[in-house]
């Protein structure tokens, strides 16, 4: 089913609208022969190579403990290879300082399966807090952030603290929080997975117009009927490897 988006939305400094940049097929995202474990066992990814270009959007699939959110948590800078190594916007990764990391992490917006929103800041404050960190004027971020939380429905919700929100309603500032700065990537770990199906095809515009204002997506999900609605290619895991 084609999916056209006809609104419009100011996100960061981009306004997006119209059609996708074109592409330069630079790589942002590029895995070497990784492998990872956790520390209480095996490894759960296996020597996977890949490169993302600068501009694209790949679905991630895989059955449930296939490694989605082991090998996107990797591509976010929230978990380290154990053997390999990862490029981010063409800058080798795997042997960098604690220190050195924040700012390639302020270029990546992650919705992580387990939202991780902070507990003690309001969902205002949550949402507003990559902005905060980029050292906006706090009229601006209050402006974006009004206007975001309008849009994911949580209109609300602003002084409300995480803790009382449904799990949907905190997926959706959770995918607000990542999407704010307009990133120059968006990793998205099952992000409508708590979200009935019109608010799903929404977040599917959401991405979609993102996507056509030059932001590369990776988006794992394991629901296969959203992945057959849209005409992107898909990195398949299984048991840790990607297959075809
Ligand atoms: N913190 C952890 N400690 C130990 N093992 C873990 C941890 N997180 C995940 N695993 C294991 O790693 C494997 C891959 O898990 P992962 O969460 O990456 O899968 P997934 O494809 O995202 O699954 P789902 O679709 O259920 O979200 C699983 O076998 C899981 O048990
Ligand atoms: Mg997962």
């Amino acid at each position: 089913m084609p999916v056209n988006y006809n609104g419009r939305m100011n996100l960061g400094e981009k306004i997006i609208e119209g059609e996708r940049i074109i592409t330069s097929g630079q790589e942002v995202i590029g895995l070497e022969k990784v492998s990872m474990g956790y520390l209480s066992g095996q490894e759960v990814l296996r020597d996977i190579t890949l490169s993302v270009g600068r501009g694209e959007f790949h679905f991630l699939s895989g059955a449930s403990g296939a490694g989605k959110s082991s090998l996107l948590n990797i591509m976010a800078l929230s978990l380290r290879p154990s053997k390999g190594s990862m490029r981010l916007f063409g800058q080798e990764t795997t042997g960098l300082a604690r220190e050195a990391l924040p700012p390639l992490r302020r270029r990546v917006g992650t919705v992580f399966q387990d939202y991780r929103l902070i507990d003690h800041l309001t969902i205002e404050e949550n949402v507003g807090l990559p902005l905060k960190i980029a050292g906006e004027p706090k009229r601006q971020i209050a402006e974006k952030v009004g206007e975001l939380l309008e849009w994911v429905g949580l209109g609300a919700y602003h002084k409300a603290r995480p803790e009382i929100l449904s799990g949907g309603q905190k997926q959706r500032a959770a995918i607000a929080r990542a999407v704010i700065t307009a990133p120059d990537i968006l990793l998205a770990d099952e992000p409508s997975g708590n979200l009935d199906s019109a608010l799903r095809l929404k977040f599917m515009y959401l991405f979609q117009t993102l996507h056509k204002g030059g932001t590369t997506i990776v988006l794992a999900t394991h629901d296969d009927t959203l992945i057959s609605m849209f005409d992107y290619p898909v990195m398949r895991l299984k048991d840790g490897r990607l297959v075809r």
